[in-house]
């Protein structure tokens, strides 16, 4: 049989093959993707969809960026990859940048958030064995996140994701977000970290109150613990500011903060960026990354953290007037419960499912996403401008006339 290594134009013709020869994991709308400029995709027919998901999180600076390109073009040339054994000129500055933004001292880089959160968790293991074998329980949130690998997933308080895996890692006490209560039940002198997401993303788009976080961090120094912020969907510009941490005046610091997603603009890179008394917890050879790191992920990084810092006052006003224009739209439509986020982190929580308007959208050239069965979950790219949001309000606003509600009327 030949294999034809060229473009498959049609998605039905994808989904045959991917059906026959992928291991069956996701479930993909009927969309393929061939390019992207900007905060709009391309399909194979030229059709143009405007991106308000950007890969979830990941396309912050939208497609195609100019800066992107070039560094991305000039270092491929120079040079990809050439291990942790040697040095390369990108990965000691991208450490110092990130140690300057976030008040933190140190780096660690993995190639996705799921590994980020994985050497945290190594972190947290061996600065509590250090004071005691006894010393190893991590305190997460219940309707968390933090990625699928049995580390990442035994953090992550949703049964949905955990139960076919289990059992998972031992030594995980789970609280509800924003219960002070609880959270001062759970951590004691066997807590080696807490862990939390600021604004939880995939579990709805929930914020944690500066109280409760501002105890977390109590309780951690109370107990020589570490308080660990995974920050790989709220981080680095998402919420207006490097790190949604930042938002509480004065800041809440963690020990550990984890980022993933936008940080490369679609390579993967993730990183582990952590105070001196933690990273002290990781010695040589505890741990490591064959392609953690790399020059070519590192040097686009560098260029995507010399772009933030003029998008932020942006992304914090057009993120604050998008809310404010889906907020006056949500009054249209009873079924809208909350419109709710920070910067370009929005969420519209509905009284009812949210899959038949994600594909009601697609149809009309908007992609978004929802998250927890019934959370609209807007990420657009940070670059996306006034007449672009005004056109998402437009198309929601069709999409929206359409739904039945209460579902079952005529
Ligand atoms: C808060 C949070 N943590 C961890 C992860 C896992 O990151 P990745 O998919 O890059 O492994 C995600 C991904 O959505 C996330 O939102």
């Amino acid at each position: 049989m030949s294999v034809s290594c060229g473009p498959v134009a049609d998605a039905q013709s994808l989904q045959e093959i991917e059906q026959q020869y992928l291991i069956q994991t996701y479930r993909r709308f009927p969309l393929v993707v061939r390019r992207g400029k900007g905060c709009w995709l391309y399909d194979a027919a030229g059709k143009r969809y405007l991106d308000l998901i950007a890969g979830i999180g990941v396309n912050a600076l939208g497609h195609a960026h100019p800066r992107i390109l070039r560094v991305i073009r000039e270092q491929a040339g120079l040079l990809i990859h050439c291990s942790n054994l040697y040095y390369h000129d990108y990965q000691a500055p991208l450490a110092r940048r990130l140690a300057e933004i976030s008040g933190l001292q140190r780096c660690f880089f993995s190639n996705s958030g799921t590994e980020a959160v994985e050497g945290a968790l190594k972190i947290a293991r061996s600065y509590g064995r250090r004071r005691s074998p006894e010393k190893y329980e991590i305190v997460a949130l219940e309707n968390s996140f933090h990625g699928r690998s049995f580390g990442a997933l035994s953090i992550t308080g949703q049964p949905k994701y955990r139960l076919d895996f289990e059992p998972l890692l031992p030594g995980v006490r789970f609280v509800p977000r924003n219960d002070v209560t609880a959270l001062e039940q759970a951590v004691g002198p066997q807590t080696a970290a807490i862990v939390l997401e600021w604004i939880q993303g995939e579990g709805g788009i929930h914020p944690v109150d500066v109280n409760f976080a501002r105890r977390a961090r109590e309780l951690a120094d109370q107990h020589d613990a570490l308080l660990i912020f995974d920050e790989i969907q709220c981080g680095l510009g998402r919420t207006g500011r490097y790190f949604a941490y930042q938002l509480a005046e004065p800041p809440v610091l963690p020990d550990v903060t984890v980022v993933a997603k936008p940080l490369a603009c679609g390579l993967p890179l993730g990183a582990i960026i952590a105070n001196d008394k933690a990273a002290a917890a990781l010695g040589p050879g505890m741990h490591g990354s064959t392609f953690g790191g790399g020059a070519l992920a590192c040097r686009v990084a560098l260029e995507f953290l010399d772009i933030l810092p003029e998008l932020l006052p942006a992304i914090h006003q057009t993120g604050s007037a998008f809310r404010v224009q889906l907020t006056e739209m949500a009054r249209h439509f009873p079924f809208i419960r909350e419109v709710r986020g920070f910067g370009l982190m929005i969420g519209i929580e509905l009284d009812l499912p949210g899959k038949s308007i994600v594909e009601d959208a697609l149809a009309e050239g908007l992609l978004i996403n929802c998250t927890s069965e019934n959370v609209i979950r807007l990420l657009p790219p940070y670059i996306i401008t006034d007449p672009e949001v005004d056109r998402a309000i437009k198309i929601l606003t069709k999409v929206f006339k359409k739904v039945k509600y209460p579902p079952d009327s005529a």
